[in-house]
């Protein structure tokens, strides 16, 4: 409303201001009768209003999603981690170190599990594709899907056998009834946790949040789990949108 006011106000100054430019210049005066001002006033309301939909409908589709979720890319096809150990193997081991720890100065810990908890594959995917730091981008000699191989390589190995295997057995025992044994959903409600776009864009830490305070219809956990259970059945979860060497 307020905008739509200031606009108003903007388009009489506007107006006063062609008017007063207009009595400066003695010819245009014949067109600067009646005519003029009604079809302006109306005017604004007619083409701002779409213009704040539009706004509206923007701030409220940013307030749902979180910043940057509607850019981040999709791998065309489910991502595997041992497709991947090839190219890491030849183009990432001088750096980044067989065992992923990092020979470099500024190489993340890929064992470490932090790295792959905050951030979403596909952002990892992008520092990938286009480089980050010292690191050179890859997108012009590796192609797109062998990028996804090799970043879920690279963030397998802060997955262990340990937490899988308790992960598979939280998941049996509290997780099924709603997930399913496939981890495709029962419910109208639950994702699928299968599907190449859930295990590329989600944050494990924004999942961890929903499995410890609940989402929708699924109940909080955090009074029934520890929080070392609800980190594994979230890697256990996200094992099963790639293929992971530990299974
Ligand atoms: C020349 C050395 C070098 C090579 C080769 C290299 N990296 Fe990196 N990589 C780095 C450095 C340095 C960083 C840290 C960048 C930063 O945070 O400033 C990094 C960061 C990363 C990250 C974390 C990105 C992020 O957004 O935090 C991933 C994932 C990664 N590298 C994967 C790979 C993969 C996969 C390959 C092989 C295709 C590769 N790197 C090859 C040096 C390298
Ligand atoms: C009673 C049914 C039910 C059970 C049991 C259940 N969930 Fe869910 N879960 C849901 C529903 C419904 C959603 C979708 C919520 C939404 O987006 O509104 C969901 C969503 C999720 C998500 C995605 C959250 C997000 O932020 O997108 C994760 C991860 C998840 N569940 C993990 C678990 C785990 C782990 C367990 C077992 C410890 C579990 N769920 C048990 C019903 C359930």
């Amino acid at each position: 409303m307020k905008s739509r006011r200031a606009l108003a106000l903007g388009l009489l100054t506007l107006l006063a201001i062609l008017l007063m430019a207009g009595c400066a210049d003695p010819r245009p005066i014949a067109h600067l009768t009646a005519p003029t001002p009604i079809p302006l006033k109306a005017e604004p309301t007619a083409t701002l209003l779409p213009v704040l939909v539009e706004a509206q409908e923007a701030a409220k589709a940013a307030a749902q999603a979180p910043a940057g979720e509607e850019a981040l890319p999709v791998p065309p096809q489910r991502p595997s981690a041992e497709d991947g150990a090839m190219a890491f193997a030849q183009n990432c081991v001088v750096c980044h170190g067989e065992d992923g720890k990092g020979v470099i100065p500024d190489t993340p810990d890929f064992t470490a599990p932090d790295l792959f908890r905050e951030r979403a594959p596909a952002e990892l995917f992008l520092s990938v594709s286009k480089g980050k730091g010292t690191m050179p981008p890859w997108e012009s000699s590796l192609d797109e899907q062998t990028r996804w191989n090799v970043v879920f390589y690279a963030l397998d190995f802060a997955v262990s056998e340990e937490a899988l295997q308790r992960g598979k057995d939280v998941y049996t025992t509290h997780c099924v009834v709603c997930h399913g044994e496939d981890g495709k959903g029962l419910l109208e409600d639950t994702p699928d946790f299968t599907s190449p776009e859930f295990v590329a864009t989600t944050r494990l830490v924004d999942l961890f949040q929903s499995v410890t305070d609940g989402k929708g219809t699924m109940p909080p956990w955090k009074g029934q789990l520890t929080e070392e259970d609800r980190w594994a059945v979230l890697t256990f979860i996200r094992t099963m949108g790639y293929d992971s060497l530990h299974k």
